[in-house]
């Protein structure tokens, strides 16, 4: 494939991961820095999928703005994810890194989301991690791909892999929480993992 794909993330970690799924594309994988593509959004959709479009969107459109000749071949791409919990009525769902306040700490984050399932036995503690990857693709047609992972909420933070409320998610098949991952095998089932192996089909169906 030709092209480049700009991510709208300052991400490092999730630039890692794209570059190790995308990779095989052949397109030039760069980050929304740098590209200096960096635009302030707001995330005002009601779904993952809508704020994956809208951050895609709003990249797509401050490159535009600029002109740029190299605008040509570039697929602009953002992804939303978060944690789902079914007793709590999919909460914190989009609100994930909101919820509580931005900079609250995940450890308070994760020990009031414990709390508040205080006595909901095991097979209801059911939970998943999404991760929704828009891009806006170099004709203007969008595309939107979903990957999630399977799991519940434990009953301790376990695990000092990962981030975010890692150390909470217990994957029944492994038998532990993905913060007790290595990177790889977080990679290889992880939500965003999926969402971007699905959009790299899409792209082969899609792109020269
Ligand atoms: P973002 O859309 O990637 O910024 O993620 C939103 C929030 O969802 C993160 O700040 C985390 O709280 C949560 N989240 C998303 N993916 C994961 C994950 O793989 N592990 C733990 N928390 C996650």
């Amino acid at each position: 494939m030709k092209g480049t794909i700009i991510f709208a993330t300052g991400n490092a970690g999730k630039m890692r991961e794209i570059r190790e799924i995308l990779g095989d594309t052949g397109l030039k994988i760069l980050s929304m820095k740098e590209a200096g593509a960096e635009t302030d959004i707001v995330e005002d959709g009601d779904s993952f999928e809508a704020n994956a479009m809208i951050k895609a969107k709003a990249v797509a459109r401050t490159l535009a703005e600029r002109n740029d000749p190299a605008c040509g071949d570039v697929i602009v791409m953002a992804d939303d994810s978060g944690l789902e919990i079914d007793a709590l009525g999919g909460e914190p769902g989009i609100y994930s890194a909101r919820y509580m306040g931005e900079d609250t700490p995940y450890s308070v984050k994760s020990g009031s989301l414990i709390e508040r399932l205080a006595g909901v036995p095991d097979e209801r503690r059911t939970a998943r991690f999404v991760c929704a990857i828009a891009a806006v693709l170099p004709s203007g047609d969008t595309v939107v791909t979903r990957g999630v992972v399977e799991g519940r909420i434990g009953y301790e933070e376990l695990g000092d892999n990962g981030f975010g409320y890692d150390p909470i998610f217990y994957v029944p098949e492994y038998g532990c929480t993905t913060a007790q991952l290595t990177e790889e095998e977080k990679n290889r089932i992880s939500h965003r993992g999926r969402a971007l192996r699905a959009m790299r089909e899409e792209l082969k169906k899609r792109i020269e």
